[in-house]
């Protein structure tokens, strides 16, 4: 049996998984760190690379005695080498280099927003390349064309904020806590999402880019005016977002005509209003639709090690590095407006 150990830790979740060949879930373990960050509204880096520095090796030798398994049992150790926050990622994929030295396991160096993208793979496998491929998250919000592992057209991009910022950045405004989106979600399903009249910033723009930031700042002016509650003030931004993320979609899979599957990955793939509308957008395209269950949509180890599975008879040298930025098709243009972002 395949058995590749899969490690994360380039943002606020320290995780750990062994997945099997065909995809099974063989054992994992994940610890938010929500409680260190909660009082600074966000992820401060330094807290979260010694929490993962704190955590990672037990969590590890937890991991393999739930299977019953030693490191040895692994065909390979595959970690997350980037893009995230450096020192978080540096403990992941150093802990990684030194079991693969002392166990002579592969080492496989993985790129988060890939374990994002092959993530439907490891909930279903019947999903084919090539596919379409919607990847939002706190950092990341970009629609690709994936034809094969490491074979990633990137098609669109945020020319500023990532979705999973602007649902962060709303629950701030509206005072719902950290993490964000889940709670903004849980507070819109008591508001109204017609009741305040906000932008959809780039819809019918002939490009199929994104751009948040304009429908974050209309959200905190309608909050200062106090003329609306944090329920529909919620619900108005989360339709906002879900409309131009189905207008973007549109445009992008006009070029993707004999593309038949469409999927949705990352953190705010775990909202139930984006999975409801994107499946009927695939339906209006005669497409399957497929996301991963919520809990395999934001960050965790088992895509991590599902990744390395993709990639198993591939190894990286103990000397390759820690990478803040990684992006998927590294060929793509640099976009008009855009900062640094990947
Ligand atoms: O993929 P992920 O766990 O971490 C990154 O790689 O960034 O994504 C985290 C992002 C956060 O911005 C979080 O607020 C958002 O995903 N998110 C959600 C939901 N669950 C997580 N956004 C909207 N609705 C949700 N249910
Ligand atoms: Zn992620």
């Amino acid at each position: 049996m395949v058995l590749v150990l899969g490690i994360e830790s380039s943002c606020d979740e320290t995780a750990a998984a062994l997945v099997d060949g065909e995809g099974g879930i063989v054992a994992q373990r994940i610890a938010s760190q929500d409680a260190e960050h909660a009082p600074y509204g966000g992820v401060v880096p330094e807290i979260a690379a010694r929490a993962h520095a704190e955590r990672l090796a037990p969590m590890i030798e937890g991991v393999l005695a739930d299977a019953g398994v030693s490191l040895t049992d692994c065909d390979a150790i595959a970690a997350t080498a980037g893009p995230g926050l450096i020192g978080g990622v540096m403990v992941g994929l150093v802990s990684a280099k030194a079991l693969a030295m002392a166990s002579d396991t592969p080492l496989i160096a993985v790129n988060h927003l890939e374990g994002h993208a092959l993530s439907p793979r490891l909930a279903d496998s019947s999903i084919e390349f090539p596919y379409a491929l919607l990847l939002v998250s706190g950092g990341h919000c970009q629609i690709l064309r994936v034809d094969g592992v490491g074979q990633y057209k990137r098609l669109a991009t945020t020319i500023d904020d990532a979705l999973g910022e602007a649902f962060d950045k709303t629950a701030k405004i509206l005072g719902l806590g950290f993490p964000g989106g889940p709670a903004v979600e849980r507070v819109a399903k008591e508001g109204d999402p017609t009741a305040v009249p906000l932008p959809r910033p780039m819809v019918g723009s002939g490009e199929p880019h994104f751009s948040f930031a304009g429908l974050k700042s209309a959200v905190l002016r309608a909050h200062e005016s106090g003329k609306h509650t944090a329920p529909d003030l919620a619900a108005s931004f989360q339709q906002a977002a879900v409309d131009c993320v189905v207008d973007r979609l549109r445009i992008a899979l006009e070029s993707m005509d004999d593309v038949e599957t469409l999927v949705v990955a990352g953190g705010v793939a775990a909202n139930a209003t984006v999975r409801a509308a994107l499946e009927r957008l695939a339906a209006d395209h005669g497409m399957r639709f497929a996301a991963p269950p919520p809990a395999l949509c934001t960050d965790n180890a088992a895509m991590i090690a599902w990744a390395g599975v993709e990639r198993l008879g591939q190894s990286d040298p103990l000397d390759i590095a820690a990478r803040p930025r990684w992006p998927l098709d590294p060929d793509a243009e640099p976009v008009r407006g855009a900062g640094v972002k990947a």
